[in-house]
């Protein structure tokens, strides 16, 4: 009989362990703005993902989730939303996203849309309204309002810092010329954070989250999942150096002595009332719809309670994403997660790549540690080295795909894309990198646009030259077109171990770990499946077995460093 969890605060029964989808699925994000251009303005579209679902398809990932693609002043690539239930016109209408929707489901495709809560545009009109509203008004209580310190408020209301640099707090100006309030936004002063506090403000987004529902779509991405509810007050706080979105190296362990407190403004309790009320909402809704957590906190048994049976269904394993290419650190993450999600009978996730972060393919080739958020650039000193990084990858990769669970793919990391670090500065668009003064980088470097075909303009991005980041002329040679049927291609590789995933019911086992290697083999089974991942330098013996897949090449029935292979047990 399936275990089950008695929920004693909203008295319902949940199956601990099952078959719907998201236990298993491989989810492959799509970033609207560099993933296809059906119009050839340089800025991908919805048209473009449409497009291109059959190629999706063929790769064999079970679902999209699509960055934001609503209408946005783009201050924050999409992240900073000015109507929540509406298509930017840079991306298409919603027209376009019904056609995808239809397309992808009829391929077997479901589809995830991104929902940031967090925080909206300052050109949405609840923010416009609250602007032209005095202090003290209805439509100021929808956001975080304050007055100033100092003698005449000159000073924020607290220390806190943006994420993205500077300050949390912007001063307004009064409707008579005057110095006015002040307002919180964790990310650029263009995303006002909302008050989750009010009552008005979950009512609204109880709309967004039916407006989705009621087109069809499959389930939620949460932006900021971490981050929504202050504490009260809004204490003073200073952060310790870490990762921009709070990052998951950062210990975030408020209850254990000697551990940095707790930020007044990541993981406050409050967020999973939210939760458990949304879950009701997609709980009234057919085809296991599904909530995703983006929150970057630590450790992973402190993420798992964003996926308790009532709350959301998936949470992001950045803390998985974050761990060295290095045996015994691998080994304690997969337990550490398989422990932490397995206690409340959720699937752990796996992801190692998105848009927010160092291209796994250079990341994992990074002698020296790099923050979440602030990317590599041309001065970046001892830049990775190209053919490591991609032989590190594809073992990265290979070796991910064998775990049981979910696991997130970052759209181009199937073709080996390495980070961009060589984009001019003029091209920039992230506000990490204007906030900081060039300081850091930033995120554009893994958001170049896909090359497609190599010898299309654009590679193929789009029916013309135009594409929103340069895309690099060494990216001729990734092209889809120029991978796909080549024996030995990353994207043959990724295709294989979809194909294999599946026939071998991988999402739905288990890793039992095999003893007797050296400390930098990570070997295990699961089911019928070996799968031993080399992450040092010296080749091994070839475990015996029959092969099914290899991340590279085996010469001499060896097992090379920075090479993984599944064999039939
Ligand atoms: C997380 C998103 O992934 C990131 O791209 C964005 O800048 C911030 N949240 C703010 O919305």
């Amino acid at each position: 009989m399936q275990p089950l969890a008695h929920c004693e605060e909203c008295r319902r029964v949940f199956p601990m362990t099952g078959t719907e989808w998201w236990r298993t699925a491989v989810i492959y994000q799509i970033y609207p703005r560099s993933f296809a251009d059906a119009n050839g303005d340089g800025m991908g579209d919805l048209a473009g993902v449409t497009s291109r679902l059959p190629a999706l398809k063929s790769l064999g990932i079970d679902a999209i989730w699509l960055s934001p693609f609503y209408t946005s002043p783009q201050h924050d690539a999409g992240y900073d939303v000015a109507d929540y239930c509406d298509v930017d016109p840079r991306f298409g209408t919603l027209t376009d996203f019904d056609i995808l929707q239809r397309t992808a489901h009829d391929l077997g495709i479901r589809v995830i849309v991104d929902l940031v809560p967090n925080h909206s545009s300052s050109d949405h009109p609840w923010f416009q309204a609250a602007l032209a509203s005095p202090a003290g008004s209805d439509d100021r209580a929808h956001y975080i309002f304050r007055d100033g310190t100092g003698e005449n408020g000159e000073l924020p209301p607290n220390n806190w810092d943006s994420v993205f640099g500077g300050k949390a707090w912007t001063r307004i100006q009064n409707a008579d010329g005057t110095p006015g309030q002040w307002y919180l936004h964790l990310f650029d002063t263009t995303q006002p954070d909302f008050d989750w506090d009010n009552p008005w403000v979950r009512e609204q987004f109880r709309d967004v989250l039916r407006f989705w529902l009621d087109r069809g779509a499959d389930g939620f991405r949460v932006d900021v999942a971490h981050g929504m509810i202050k504490e009260t007050g809004l204490p003073d706080y200073t952060p310790v150096e870490g990762g921009s979105m709070g990052g998951a190296t950062v210990p975030d362990l408020g209850s254990i002595p000697g551990a940095a407190p707790t930020a007044p403004y990541w993981a406050q309790d409050g967020v999973h009332e939210i939760y458990r009320d949304w879950r009701l909402i997609l709980d009234e809704y057919p085809g296991d719809r599904i909530l995703a957590a983006e929150a970057w906190v630590d450790p992973l048994s402190h993420v798992a309670e964003w996926v308790r049976p009532d709350e959301m269904h998936q949470a992001f394993n950045f803390a998985y994403l974050e761990t060295p290419w290095s045996g015994p650190t691998l080994r304690r993450v997969i337990d550490d997660s398989l422990a932490a999600f397995g206690a409340v009978g959720a699937p752990s996730t796996w992801v190692l790549s998105n848009h927010d972060v160092v291209r796994h393919a250079s990341r994992l080739a990074l002698n020296h540690e790099n923050l979440q958020g602030h990317g590599i650039g041309p001065n970046t000193p001892d830049l990775p080295d190209a053919v490591i990084g991609l032989q590190r990858a594809r073992a990265a990769s290979a070796l991910m795909l064998a775990l049981p669970g979910s696991s997130y793919l970052y759209q181009g990391e199937e073709l080996g894309l390495p980070e961009v670090v060589h984009l001019p500065d003029s091209a920039r668009e992230d506000p990490t990198w204007f906030r900081t003064n060039g300081e850091r980088y930033g995120r554009d470097g893994c958001r170049v646009p896909l090359p497609w075909e190599a010898a299309s303009p654009s590679y193929g991005f789009g029916p013309s030259a135009a594409s929103w980041l340069p895309q690099p002329e060494e990216w001729a040679g990734l092209a889809r077109d120029a991978q796909a049927g080549v024996a030995g291609s990353t994207l043959e590789l990724y295709t294989l171990a979809l194909r294999l995933r599946r026939e071998h019911a991988l999402g739905l086992g288990s890793v039992e770990w095999l003893h007797g290697h050296a400390d930098e083999i990570v070997a295990f089974t699961n089911g019928a499946v070996t799968v031993v991942a080399n992450t040092g330098a010296a080749s091994v013996p070839l475990p015996a077995g029959e092969l099914l897949l290899a991340s590279g090449p085996l010469p001499g029935n060896t097992l090379p460093g920075d090479t993984t292979v599944w064999l039939r047990a």
